[in-house]
């Protein structure tokens, strides 16, 4: 399998990360020392998670020098006004202690007004690109090597790629898991030369059990002698995607960061099985935000 991609930059970014969502203070840091002791060179963060700044410290106090690990952060819902981007970043890199992050994304396409936690910006949302101008200034002025989008679908993805882009997006980090796997959109992306991430890969710790005893993962697991979990991450990388798996318990950081190449016939047959029940979304926050629509539909 896979270790790196690489992106429109050349830059490599590994293909297994760290996911540090839901992982909480006082918790964090140890999470992250142990994944960068068990190899993990990634770790995908973002500002609203809360804790760059126990990440930032980890990362010193694993000795692990700064240039050797893909740093990632996301750009706020609240800070999509062209003024606000480059402010939002800063307090990023500030939290984190470094000069710069390998990878800048706009977390939703979702705009909220200034300062607000909910109320939609109508005009920025239906219009990402003067948000995507200042991602594409950050480049230039060193301070984000890539930029990229999260929870985009495609027709948002054609939208925002229609304006004359000085930098396209590289990736764009989605909800990918045995029950939302998503087939179209990883077919578009291959096609588009966009790099997917998969987000709640094992199914967030909401549909986590429930994916890890699915009698298909089990039965490969048990084929080749690893665990459920890794079947799951390794089947995620095979299809081609960047995977970010979250954990805050040590034993599972570690187990999360062996990938196998599974055998094709097993491979496909996991395939098969994901794609092949009705799809089921785990994580959709469009009402907890009041929104209109919803922001996963294609004419959202
Ligand atoms: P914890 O962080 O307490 O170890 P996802 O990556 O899809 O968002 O899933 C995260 C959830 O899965 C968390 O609840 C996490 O628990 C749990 N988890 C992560 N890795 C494993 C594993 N190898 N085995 C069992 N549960 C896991």
């Amino acid at each position: 399998l896979p270790s790196h991609y690489t992106l429109p930059s050349g830059d490599k970014i590994p293909a297994v990360a760290l996911g540090v969502w839901q992982a909480g203070k006082g918790e964090v840091g140890e999470a992250v020392k142990t994944a960068l002791k068990a190899g993990y060179r990634h770790i995908d963060g973002a500002w609203v998670y809360r804790n760059e700044e126990e990440v930032g410290q980890a990362l010193r106090d694993s000795g692990v020098p700064r240039d050797q690990v893909w740093l990632t952060s996301k750009l706020w819902n609240t800070f999509h006004a062209p003024e606000d981007v480059e402010p939002a970043l800063d307090e990023s890199l500030q939290k984190l202690g470094t000069e710069y992050i390998d990878l800048y994304l706009i977390h939703w396409p979702i705009a909220f007004k200034k300062g607000s936690n909910n109320e939609l910006d109508p005009e920025l949302t239906a219009n990402p690109y003067p948000t995507w101008q200042k991602l594409e200034e950050l480049v230039d002025k060193g301070k984000v090597r890539n930029i990229g989008v999260s929870n985009f679908n495609i027709p948002r993805l054609r939208n925002l790629t229609a304006n004359p882009l000085k930098y396209k997006p590289a990736v764009n980090q989605v909800e990918l898991n045995y029950w939302n796997p998503q087939p179209e959109l990883l077919q578009w992306a291959k096609e588009n030369n966009l790099l997917l991430e998969a987000y709640s890969p094992l199914g967030s710790n909401k549909q986590v059990k429930e994916t890890l005893q699915l009698p298909e993962v089990k039965a490969i697991a048990e084929a080749l002698n690893i665990t459920p979990a890794q079947v799951i991450i390794s089947w995620h990388v095979q299809r081609g995607t960047v995977v970010l798996p979250k954990s805050v318990t040590p034993s599972r950081v570690v187990e999360n960061f062996q990938v196998v190449k599974l055998p094709d016939e097993l491979f496909n047959k996991l395939e098969k099985a994901a794609t092949s029940h009705p799809p089921q979304r785990v994580l959709n926050p469009s009402k907890s935000w009041n929104l209109p629509f919803d922001v996963f539909d294609d004419d959202g």
